[in-house]
């Protein structure tokens, strides 16, 4: 081959390899399938496919998916994405009346309509993974629900809880991150087919007929925005990033009381690794690798808003950059959520390690709330037991180590005052309280919810 010719080959190859999002984008291939069979069928209505051409595209479609599915198709990089792939083939199956599925489609209404398809479904997928993690959640809630701990404010302890409550704190953020995804859900449930490449279609489009066979509630009202608009992108990892949070918050949870320091739980052996050179070592890798995973997915928040930032309308080609973030962060998001579940599910929470960490002042506030009750004013009532405490730790000691004669002596006043952790846990017994009836009470309505 001539100098030139090579030349024109590297920058052909190049560019291909450059503009194509094959190596990432064919996981649209299902929907784009379904959205050329329903936009056909439009076709046909519109006069513009007979009913013999519609029959034939639907049975090279069907073909095509077939061939996807048992992994015989040979997508190409320089057909550049998912629909020109399929375009192309459809084309090698059936001949010319292939070209007419695109009268008044264009990739850019398609591109949006096939992954607002795509994230309905994960949605549906990543919610019951998330409701998944819930029963685990529920489930060692109840197995131990009188176990009582310190609960803990800056890491320090802080007032008597049980075990179950701070479980069922996590139970609680995962329903707010369920009910983000089902708003967000809703938010991109919104056909934009039909707006063609950016000035809607001259085609005579049945857009109520395409929704309904694509599944969309709503079709939207702007043909510009609708091939602009990532916002469904953005939000959509914006709320897997919520909730990526609250896995790393129960990750770190995990891993700090599998410490030696801790010793509140034990993780089972699938979710630890040992050391290559330290034999004793159980190392809560699974913990630790959820909790670092964090980094990727608000990484993908980054980049789509950095791509979408300043980007004048309507669709430009930066917009195919949405898909790589997007994809890594809904696998990142399952596999995390998927590993959570096996971490709770294998969970043995030790009770003696964490009945004995309930010493010290951890009942102060119950010491403060007595005292108060009685009739002190309750900042007065603050300072008496902060100073008793100071005067107590000048001697090694804490309130924990009293007796309840030496307390109420040492507290000079006619309050008759009795410390117990489990006074202290269920006099906390209005909704949102550590009691064991309000626990209990909770985990009931999380077990019906839940259909367990
Ligand atoms: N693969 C492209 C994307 O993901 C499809 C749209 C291409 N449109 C265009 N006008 N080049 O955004």
């Amino acid at each position: 081959m001539s100098k030139n010719n090579t030349d024109k080959v590297f920058a052909r190859n190049l560019f291909s390899n450059f503009s194509s999002s094959i190596s990432f984008d064919t996981r649209l291939y299902f929907e784009d399938i379904e959205l050329s069979i329903s936009y056909s069928k439009a076709l046909q209505k519109a006069d513009v496919l007979t009913e013999a051409e519609l029959n034939q595209i639907q049975n090279g479609l069907n073909n095509i998916k077939n061939d996807i599915e048992k992994g015989n198709f040979d997508w190409k990089d320089d057909l550049e994405d998912v629909h020109m792939n399929i375009e192309s083939k459809l084309h090698d199956l059936i001949g010319d009346v292939a070209g007419k599925v695109h009268s008044g489609k264009s990739r850019n209404d398609q591109v949006t309509t096939s992954t607002r398809m795509h994230l309905k479904k994960m949605s549906d997928h990543i919610c019951s993974l998330i409701h998944n993690l819930q029963i685990e959640i529920v489930k060692k809630a109840e197995e131990n629900i009188l176990i009582r701990m310190p609960s803990y404010t800056h890491l320090q302890r802080a007032q008597p809880i049980l075990l179950s409550h701070h479980l069922m704190a996590y139970f609680e953020m995962l329903e707010r991150d369920l009910s983000r995804i089902l708003d967000c859900k809703e938010r991109m449930d919104e056909l934009i087919l039909g707006s063609g490449a950016v000035a809607g279609t001259s085609f005579n489009i049945d857009r109520d007929f395409l929704a309904k066979e694509l599944g969309f509630s709503r079709i939207n009202r702007n043909s510009i925005d609708g091939v602009s608009d990532r916002d469904f992108v953005l939000e959509f990892i914006a709320c897997l990033s919520t909730s990526m949070i609250h896995l790393s918050r129960l990750s770190e949870d995990m891993i700090l009381w599998s410490s030696d320091e801790f010793q509140f739980v034990e993780l089972s052996d699938n979710v630890v690794t040992t050391s290559s050179m330290m034999p004793q070592k159980r190392n809560p890798d699974f913990a630790e690798l959820i909790r670092g995973k964090f980094g990727r997915v608000i990484g993908s928040l980054v980049s789509v808003y950095t791509i979408m930032k300043a980007l004048p309308l309507s669709y430009n080609r930066d917009m195919q950059e949405d898909k790589e973030p997007l994809f890594d962060c809904i696998d990142t998001f399952t596999s995390s959520c998927e590993a959570m579940s096996e971490i709770i599910k294998g969970a043995k929470f030790n009770k003696s390690s964490l009945e004995s960490a309930l010493k010290g002042n951890l009942l102060a506030t119950d010491l403060a709330d007595c005292l108060a009750i009685n009739g002190v004013p309750f900042r007065e009532a603050h300072i008496i037991v902060s100073n008793l405490t100071k005067t107590l730790s000048s001697e090694g000691k804490t309130l924990s180590e009293l007796s309840t004669d030496e307390l109420n002596s040492l507290l000079d006043s006619d309050v008759d005052v009795e410390l117990d952790i489990d006074i202290s846990i269920n006099n906390r017994d209005k909704i949102g309280g550590t009691s064991s009836r309000m626990v209990r009470e909770e985990i009931k309505r999380a077990k019906n919810k839940l259909k367990i």
